[in-house]
């Protein structure tokens, strides 16, 4: 994926804020890409952006050759279906039981594979086969956000997004949560991007792209090889400068 020159602004009133601003990224297929920066500098509008949630004023999204404002409405939406979304505050929808909020974007649509088997089969590879049939208010914050992955997953998504997933979860349990999208993209071999405001989910990714009003100001690699602890002492020093 090719991103050109993105620029975003919002009319607000008298005034425009300009939230993206000249962004040029490349992401190879399979690259786990943290989107790092402080509030209001971008991220989220990113992620939108490239999931096609939202439109650019300027700039190009390029996915395999392909312009994705070149992309013709039914081609549009193939495109968002095939993209896995994953938010800060879960987006369950309270009255589903855990398999039918994975489910649910398939629910309206008729599909080639057993939509139920495909449930359950995500649902285990979250480590929730035992929960399929609990509702959201009877589970844990990173409970919730394993049936938000694989929910994400429904659609083997060529592109997972996740902004903020572990913004509303404590340490321990968002080190759980980092651990399986590590492995979600292992086995699946999707390109990921992760808005994050936190140090130890950008230390397990592969590439730390840092955005200020708008633009990218940093991008580094993750050095290869080094203790996680390492890494997020290097990382939390070029935060601090
Ligand atoms: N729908 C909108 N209407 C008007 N302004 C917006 C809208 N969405 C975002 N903005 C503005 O665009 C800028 C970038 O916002 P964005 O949400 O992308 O930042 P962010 O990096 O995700 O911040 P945070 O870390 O707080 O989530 C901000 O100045 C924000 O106020
Ligand atoms: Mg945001």
């Amino acid at each position: 994926m090719e991103i050109r020159g993105l620029a975003k602004r919002y009319a607000t009133g008298e005034t425009t804020v300009i939230a993206l601003n000249g962004v040029d990224l490349t992401a190879e297929p399979g690259a786990l890409i943290a989107i790092m920066g402080p509030s209001g500098s971008g991220k989220s509008t990113l992620l939108h952006v490239v999931g096609a949630m939202d439109v650019a004023d300027e700039g190009e999204i390029v996915v395999g050759g392909r312009a994705v404002t070149a992309l013709s409405r039914s081609e549009l939406v193939e495109y968002r279906r095939r993209i896995g979304f994953v938010f800060q505050r879960f987006h369950l929808l309270p009255a589903l039981t855990a398999l039918d909020n994975v489910l649910a974007p398939v629910l309206p649509y008729k599909v080639d594979f057993d939509k139920d088997a495909r449930g359950r089969e995500l649902l285990a590879s979250v480590g929730l086969g035992s929960r399929e049939d609990a509702l959201p208010s009877e589970l844990s914050g990173g409970e919730q956000q394993r049936v938000a992955i694989a929910r994400a997953l429904v659609n083997d998504p060529f592109l997972l997004l996740a902004d903020e997933p572990t913004g509303n979860l404590d340490s321990q349990t968002s080190a759980e949560i980092v651990e399986l999208l590590l492995e979600v993209r292992r086995a699946r071999g999707m390109t990921a991007f992760i808005g994050t405001h936190d140090a130890l989910v950008a230390s397990r990714c592969d590439r730390i792209v840092r955005l200020l009003d708008g633009r990218i100001v940093d991008e580094v690699e993750v050095p290869r090889g080094l203790e996680p602890e390492a890494v997020l002492d290097r990382i939390t020093r070029v935060e601090s400068t």
